[in-house]
């Protein structure tokens, strides 16, 4: 069929809908809703669909398109639930369970016919945007293919909505007042339903240190404690602690609230440099051990563990980034984990991101951007050479949700690529003004060929797992949902340690590498590549600064992106 996915942005599950319909021998286009109904209904008629998908719209689509084509409505909520702020309710009241609907476009929200609904089980620790990209992106793409399939049979008719339940279901949008923590009485699991419901965005407004923030993130603490409920405590890694009545949280990021109308920018930054010179000199800094004891509840961004001749580096930052320090800490903890004894080492393994390259909030804070992005990069390259120069045993990386950018390059410097079923990649830095770095001339190349790395490099779209198996670019594609991911890894990773040709794949892979040294160095490419980024992130005529900033400040853009526009349309 020929589709067309109608979405408010580019974002996650438009992609990874476009994907996986592609996958399945769609022909599909995209054109993003911003405001402008004239040029929707153009691309529209351009494309003059036999189904009309959105996946994520938070606009009408106009009557003369719905009424002239099928449209169908992806919600974040089972059959009868309706409004605006659905996650962020559910999570907030502590259900267990949920589910995703595909529903006919009419002029009411939500009220029209369902086509076909998947139910959820809804994680016990995940923020909202977390859950977005695992478990209802999971149920999201179940309801829609299936409802695809059932609108191309031509046999099947939709379910009506009954008017009675329809009144029942409707729930407004979420406003502040509603998400406010009462640090006074709020018992500790009642913050974290209140910040998971918030994450990533808006965040819970809240006072802290005499000014005002949104708060991003929350994690249980089970031991520190102390201090009246709502003051710091605590930080770790760039997260704070903040006490409650009955324990404590941390908190791993901060956006500043600002007046109406303030030209000044308010993004998300690790809390402690968000607060910078507000933080009280005496609140400690409390690492988290590397491997945590079992039982232990707290928050740690990197964790090792062991089983048997496998060792697994778990990792995970707020929206896949990584900052010069976090690549740091991470490069030591690798370095401990090579100084293990065992034959495969796991890389990820966790649920979301797995990272999307540097940190370009941070990078955006620094006093001097190019120098901050020039040591980030340098970070990052260091970290993928060290996976790459491991020579001693076999590297997985094992991609619980989705990476891009030089965090594609990071996964693809281990010897095999695991990528949990639905995580889309996207291995181009073009969208954002960047040559890259990461080793890419290297990595992709010899994975999936010059004309291919070329290719995926400049076409800049995003690519489902099935897709990177076919392509090389990843060697399994893990059916597992986000809360089994560990469980699967650990298991497969058994495996591979067991299996008897390790220790001659360990030999030959060493042997590669000494062989790839000696027609080209490692240096080279790296030297190579950043000559590119230095005029990338230095020189004033690049475009990198103004897109970046444009990033990290949620710019809605103005039309659908030309490489994005062309997709589905012959040539
Ligand atoms: N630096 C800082 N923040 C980043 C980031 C990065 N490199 N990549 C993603 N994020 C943040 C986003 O701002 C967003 O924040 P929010 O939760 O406050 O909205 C969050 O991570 C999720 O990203 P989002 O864009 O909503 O997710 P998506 O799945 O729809 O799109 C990407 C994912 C990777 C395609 C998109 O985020 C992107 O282009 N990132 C930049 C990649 C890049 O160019 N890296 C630098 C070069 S190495």
């Amino acid at each position: 069929m020929h589709i067309l996915l109608v979405a408010s942005a580019f974002n996650s599950l438009t992609q990874r809908v476009l994907a996986e319909l592609q996958d399945r021998g769609h022909t599909v286009g995209v054109a993003l809703a911003l405001g402008d109904d004239d040029a929707l209904r153009e691309a529209v008629r351009v494309h003059a669909p036999q189904l009309v998908v959105a996946p994520m719209l938070t606009t009408a689509i106009p009557e003369d398109i719905w009424s002239a084509h099928t449209c169908l409505i992806v919600h974040p909520g089972p059959p009868g639930d309706r409004g605006p702020s659905s996650l962020d309710w559910t999570l907030q009241g502590a259900a267990e369970s949920w589910g995703v609907t595909v529903l006919e476009a009419v002029a009411e929200m939500d009220a029209g016919d369902v086509w076909a609904w998947s139910p959820l089980k809804l994680p016990p620790l995940a923020g909202k945007s977390d859950l977005y990209r695992g478990e209802v992106a999971d149920a999201a793409l179940d309801a829609v293919l299936l409802a695809v399939e059932r609108f191309a049979s031509g046999r099947h008719k939709p379910q009506k909505q009954e008017p009675e339940a329809l009144a029942a279901g409707w729930r407004p949008f979420m406003k502040q007042e509603e998400r406010r923590i009462d640090w006074t009485c709020d018992p500790t699991e009642a913050v974290l339903r209140k910040l998971r419901a918030a994450d990533s965005q808006p965040g819970v407004l809240d006072e802290l240190l005499g000014a005002r923030w949104y708060l991003h993130g929350g994690h249980p603490e089970d031991e520190l404690r102390g201090g009246r409920p709502g003051e710091l405590i605590a930080t770790r890694a760039g997260a704070i602690c903040r006490a409650t009545v009955d324990g404590a949280v941390w908190i791993a990021q901060l956006r500043p609230w600002r007046e109406p109308g303030s030209r000044l920018p308010s993004y998300k930054l690790p809390a402690v440099e968000a607060l910078d010179d507000l933080l009280p000199f005496e609140v400690p800094e409390v690492p988290a051990p590397l491997q945590l004891p079992a039982g232990r509840c707290t928050f740690s961004d990197i964790r090792y563990s062991e089983q048997g001749d496998v060792g697994v580096l778990n990792f995970s930052f707020p929206g896949g980034a990584m900052s010069t320090t976090q690549c740091r800490r991470l490069l030591e903890a690798y370095r401990f984990a090579c100084t293990r004894p065992t034959s495969v080492l796991v890389l990820g393994g966790v649920r979301d991101f797995f990272s999307n390259g540097i940190h370009l909030n941070v990078i955006e804070a620094a006093e001097d951007p190019a120098e901050e992005s020039w040591a980030n990069i340098h970070a990052m390259n260091d970290l993928v050479e060290a996976v790459l120069t491991t020579t001693d045993r076999l590297t997985v990386s094992a991609l619980g949700g989705n990476a891009a950018a030089g965090g594609v390059m990071l996964a693809l410097a281990a010897d095999e690529v695991w990528c949990r079923d639905g995580a889309v990649l996207n291995p181009h830095y073009k969208l954002m003004g960047l040559h890259g770095s990461e080793y890419w001339t290297y990595i992709l190349p010899r994975r999936v060929g010059e004309s291919e790395a070329l290719r995926l490099t400049q076409s800049a779209l995003p690519v489902s797992a099935k897709r990177a198996v076919e392509l090389g670019m990843a060697e399994r594609v893990l059916q597992a949902a986000p809360e089994e991911l560990g469980a699967e890894v650990a298991r497969l990773a058994a495996e591979l340690a067991a299996s008897p040709e390790l220790a001659d794949r360990i030999a030959r892979k060493k042997a590669m590498r000494e062989h790839d040294e000696s027609v080209k160095p490692l240096q080279r490419y790296r030297d190579e590549e950043l000559t590119h980024m230095r005029r990338n992130f230095f020189d004033a005529r690049e475009p990198h600064a103004g897109l970046r900033s444009a990033f990290v400040r949620k710019e809605k853009a103005l039309h659908t992106p030309p490489h994005v526009a062309r997709l589905g349309l012959a040539d």
